[in-house]
């Protein structure tokens, strides 16, 4: 496949100084989305994500490379980039010629969405693999194998099986695409030196426990405990309810919404618990992250105090906040008192 052309400058990041090898597992990956409307008209953009750190953009409706991260620019050479930016562009053209020839070929009609990650991810044994998957119009298409050197069929539609065997049939491309998945490590290494503040960021989480439903009083319904915990970073939480102590177990009576984003590239997730009526239990969400030191936070569930433990830290503050802008204010009237001199007026 031409696009294996876009890889090249990976091999050229094989000058890169040989970094340690991570302590968690790391991916680089390319994305590209191409949207053919018809036969004449593509549109295509891309991005390049190092774990999840967007690194890289581009809108080929001009290919100019945009640099997301302050040290995204590092590794390779200004010239480098510009030569970077030709190729993709070139080998667009190509790659559009192919999609049409198939397309045209097998009677598949417009628009065509072409969706492809392509990459490596490096583990903490040191050992890494390429990829690269290909789906088009949304669903899983063919895939490279990179140890084989092969693409293989991702689902059994003679579309899928007709593209497989025509890019199998350029083996030479075939090889030089294995051999820059293989050396793209090279270029992950490289950049995991040079985003390393970025990858080892630490935010902690902030954590409220709280009553979805709050029965009303005297009813015997079971309620829904909720700890949300939000603006972590790195992504990898553990987050566990605690009864009467005791990590609860797994099952039924838990749900969690998943780690989601936030827009901050922090996380949040949402873990809940029924909790039967009346058993006069205590419960608390336990919350542990990286950035918390091997500490964790301890959120317990007052049922005693209707508004909850966070509500009333909050108040707390919000009174301590206005006492101290009050302090200020007169501090600062006494001092305006003071600088009238003798004989001048205040305004
Ligand atoms: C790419 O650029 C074109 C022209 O400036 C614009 O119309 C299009 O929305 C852009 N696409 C994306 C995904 O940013
Ligand atoms: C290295 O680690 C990866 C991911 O944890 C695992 O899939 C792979 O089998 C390991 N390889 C060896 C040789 O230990
Ligand atoms: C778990 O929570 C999700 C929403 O966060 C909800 O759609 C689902 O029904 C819940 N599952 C159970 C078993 O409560």
């Amino acid at each position: 496949m031409l696009l294996a052309l876009l890889l090249l400058p990976w091999a050229w990041g094989a000058q890169a100084a040989s970094a340690p090898v991570p302590t968690a597992s790391v991916t680089l990956r390319l994305l590209h989305i191409n949207v053919f409307h018809n036969a004449r008209s593509m549109d295509m953009w891309g991005m390049a994500l190092l774990g999840d750190l967007e690194t890289h953009s581009m809108n080929c409706s001009t290919c100019e490379i945009r640099f997301l991260q302050p040290w995204a620019q590092q590794g390779l050479t200004p010239k480098q980039w510009q030569d970077l930016e030709l190729l993709i562009h070139r080998s667009l053209f190509s790659f559009s010629r192919t999609v049409n020839t198939i397309a045209q070929q097998q009677g598949k009609g417009y628009p065509i969405v072409i969706q492809g990650s392509l990459g490596c991810e490096l583990h903490p044994n040191g050992t890494s693999r390429g990829f690269y998957d290909i789906g088009v119009n949304g669903e899983d298409f063919i895939s490279f194998d990179a140890v084989a050197g092969k693409w293989v069929a991702r689902q059994g539609d003679k579309l899928a099986l007709y593209a497989r065997d025509l890019l199998n049939q350029d083996k030479a491309a075939a090889m030089t695409l294995q051999f820059l998945l293989r050396t793209s490590v090279n270029q992950l290494e490289s950049f995991v030196q040079h985003g390393k503040e970025s990858l080892e960021r630490q935010e902690r989480p902030v954590a409220v426990v709280f009553a979805r439903v709050p029965p009303p009083a005297g009813t015997p319904a079971p309620v829904l405990l909720v700890c949300r915990v939000t603006g972590f970073y790195p992504r990898p939480v553990h987050v566990a309810w605690l009864q009467d102590g005791e990590e609860v177990a797994p099952g039924g009576w838990l749900n969690s919404s998943g780690i989601l984003p936030n827009a901050d590239l922090t996380y949040q997730l949402r873990s809940s618990l029924a909790v039967g009526p009346g058993a006069g239990h205590s419960y608390a969400c336990r919350v542990q992250h990286s950035s918390l030191g091997g500490r964790s936070l301890l959120i317990p569930w007052e049922q005693s105090r209707p508004w909850g433990p966070g509500l009333v830290v909050g108040i707390t503050l919000g009174v301590v906040a206005v006492a101290a802008v009050a302090v200020v204010l007169w501090r600062s009237r006494r001092k305006g008192y003071q600088d009238v001199r003798p004989g001048e007026s205040s305004p």
